[in-house]
C-alpha cells in the first residue's frame, strides 16, 4: 500500500471539532485508493500560545515541512485578541503561509445547488456559480518592510508597505493561467493600477506571460469594480488572480454569495507541491465544544489535498460525490439549514458523509 504523511493542526475553536470528522473521512477515501495515511497531530494557534507562549512552536513548522501536506482548523478566538500582534494566533497562520512558501492560495466559491436559496443573492444570479479565486499569499502588504507605528512630528504614525517583484507576480500569475486554461480558460487579474505603482507593475507582468497561454482569455478589473462585479454578475467570472489584501477581501465577498461560508475549502499551494489545506470559515468561538459546527468545508478541504497534494484525483472525486449525495439527501447542520430540513450535528454530518463514500 501506498501512504502518505499528513499534519494536523486543529488549532482553535471549532478547529478542533471539524478537523475529526475530516481525519475520518481522509482515511476512508485514501484506504478505497489503495493509500495509508499516517496522521500526526501539532500546535498552531492559541492552543499553541496557551501551551509553549508562541503561536507557531519550531516543531510544528519542522512537522510541516516534513508532511506530505498539512490539514488545518482554524485560529484565533476571544480569549487571545488582546495579545500585541506579534504574539497573536493569527501569527501562527502567517508564519506558516510564509514558513512553507505558500505562494499561491485557492478559494473556490461554489454553489452547490440545494443551497441556492442561503445566497443572499437571487437564485438566478447564482445558480450554478462557480468562481475561483487565487490569492497571492506570501507577499504584498501582509509581510512587506518597513512597517510599524512610529512618532512623526509629536504623533504616532502607522505604515505598511504593498510590495510586489517581478518573480512573485510572474509566479502567482502562472498559476492563474494554468488553473484557468484547466476551468473555462478566463482569467480575470485584478489590481488598482490607476492608482498603485505595484499594480503598475502587476499588470505589466501578467501582461507579459500572456502569450504563453493562448487558450485563456485574459481580462483585467480594478479591485473596486471587481467588488461591485462580484455581487452584481458574479457569473461573469471563471478565475480571478489578485493580491494578498485584495484577495483576502474579494474571497469574504465571493464566500458570502453561495450563503455558506461552512461550506467553502481552500488550499495554499508552494512550487515543491507541500500544500496546506483549511476551510475558509473562522474558528466561530460562539459555537465552539457544542457539535454544532458545519464539518463540510474541512471535509471538501480534505478532497482539495487529494486532489493538488497526495495525487489522488479519484478519492477527491468520491468526496466531492459523497458531500453532494448528503447534501441532495437534505441533511444540513444549522448555518445552512432551511426552516424544513433535517437538522444534524458535527459528528452526525461527518457519519453521513463517510456512509457515502
Ligand atoms: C484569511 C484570514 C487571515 C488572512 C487572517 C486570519 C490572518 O482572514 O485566511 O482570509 O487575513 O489572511
Ligand atoms: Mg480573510
Amino acid at each position: 500500500m501506498n501512504s502518505k504523511n499528513v499534519l494536523v493542526l486543529p488549532g482553535d475553536g471549532i478547529g478542533q471539532e471539524v478537523v475529526a470528522p475530516a481525519i475520518a473521512v481522509m482515511d476512508v477515501a485514501a484506504k478505497q485508493e489503495g493509500c495509508e495515511i499516517t496522521v500526526t497531530q501539532g500546535l498552531v494557534g492559541g492552543v499553541a500560545i496557551d501551551a509553549c507562549g508562541d503561536p507557531l512552536p519550531a516543531e510544528t513548522l519542522e512537522l510541516a515541512k516534513a508532511a506530505d501536506a498539512v490539514l488545518l482548523g482554524g485560529v484565533g478566538g476571544p480569549k487571545w485578541d488582546n495579545l500585541p500582534m506579534a504574539s497573536r494566533p493569527e501569527k501562527g497562520l502567517l508564519g506558516l503561509r510564509q514558513g512553507l512558501g505558500l505562494f499561491a492560495n485557492l478559494r473556490p466559491a461554489l454553489l452547490s445547488a440545494p443551497l441556492a436559496s442561503a445566497s443572499s443573492l437571487k437564485p438566478e444570479l447564482v445558480a450554478g456559480l462557480d468562481i475561483l479565486i487565487i490569492r497571492e499569499l506570501t507577499g504584498g502588504i501582509y509581510f512587506g518592510e518597513p512597517r510599524g507605528i512610529e512618532t512623526r512630528d509629536n504623533e504616532r504614525v502607522g505604515f505598511n508597505t504593498m510590495v510586489y517583484s517581478e518573480h512573485e507576480i510572474e509566479r502567482i500569475a502562472r498559476s492563474g493561467f494554468e488553473l484557468a486554461s484547466k476551468r473555462n480558460k478566463r482569467l480575470c487579474s485584478v489590481d488598482k493600477a490607476n492608482v498603485l505603482e505595484v499594480s503598475q507593475l502587476w499588470r505589466e507582468v501578467v501582461n507579459s506571460i500572456a502569450s504563453d497561454y493562448p487558450d485563456v482569455e485574459l481580462s483585467h478589473m480594478y479591485v473596486d469594480n471587481a467588488a461591485m462585479q462580484l455581487v452584481r454578475e458574479p457569473k461573469q467570472f471563471d478565475v480571478i488572480v489578485t493580491t494578498n489584501m485584495f484577495g483576502d477581501i474579494l474571497s469574504d465577498v465571493a464566500a458570502m454569495l453561495t450563503g455558506s461560508l461552512g461550506m467553502l475549502p481552500s488550499a495554499s499551494l508552494s512550487a515543491s507541491g507541500t500544500g496546506l489545506y483549511e476551510p475558509v470559515h473562522g474558528t466561530a468561538p460562539d459555537i465552539a465544544g457544542k457539535d454544532l459546527a458545519n464539518p463540510l468545508a474541512t471535509i471538501l478541504s480534505v478532497g482539495m489535498m487529494f486532489r493538488y497534494s497526495l495525487d489522488l484525483p479519484a478519492a477527491a472525486d468520491s468526496i466531492d460525490r459523497a458531500v453532494a449525495e448528503v447534501l441532495a439527501e437534505g441533511y444540513r447542520t444549522a448555518d445552512i439549514a432551511g426552516p424544513n430540513d433535517d437538522v444534524v450535528g458535527c459528528r452526525t454530518m461527518g457519519e453521513l458523509v463517510i456512509e457515502r463514500l
